[in-house]
């Protein structure tokens, strides 16, 4: 089995820092950061994770929205929104990095990533609901954000109180 890295909670620093494109050279490295970081998805358990939130800041994301008993693991590279829709959808939801933490979020409906596989070739998708607000939610990482952010400020404070606390006693 895989090993599986620990995940970082808020307020992380590398959590708010803009992710590095992977280039030429880190094909290796990034084939076993993308294993261990689906092993570490998959036990948290969480449907996406992005490098940041393992402590690696490169522009890595894994994402699996299907059923439990059917694993359909998806690794994006370099992965970046190509084109949204207009039209919005609001969702619930949460993050392996402000864990027990859940808040509606408004996104763009659907979304085209463009991405590259770990082979190096270029590929696009194209996602609606769950998988275009997890995708979105994924690629906010790499830019240091957060669904939080997408809170009003009143929200977003009372979670980030609530999850502070919560931390510290797990700590204790
Ligand atoms: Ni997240």
């Amino acid at each position: 089995m895989t090993e599986t890295m620990p995940i970082l909670y808020v307020p992380s620093p590398i959590l708010r820092a803009r992710a590095k494109p992977v280039g030429p050279g880190d094909e290796d490295r990034v084939r076993v950061l993308a294993e261990k970081m689906l092993a570490t998805m998959y036990a948290a358990p969480g449907i996406g994770l992005a490098a940041p939130q393992v402590g690696e800041g490169l522009r890595v994301v894994v994402i699996d929205v299907g059923p439990k008993d059917a694993p359909t693991p998806l690794v994006l590279v370099n992965p970046e929104v190509v084109a949204q829709s207009m039209e919005l959808a609001t969702r619930e939801e949460g993050c392996l990095s402000l864990p027990n933490m859940f808040a509606d979020v408004t996104r763009p409906l659907k979304v085209k990533v463009r991405f590259h596989t770990l082979d190096g070739s270029r590929r696009d998708i194209e996602g609606e609901g769950l998988l275009s607000a997890c995708l979105q939610h994924e690629i906010d990482h790499l830019n240091g954000v957060l669904f939080v952010d997408y809170l009003s400020a009143l929200k977003r404070n009372m979670i980030l109180r609530k999850l502070a606390k919560e931390l510290k006693l797990k700590r204790e």
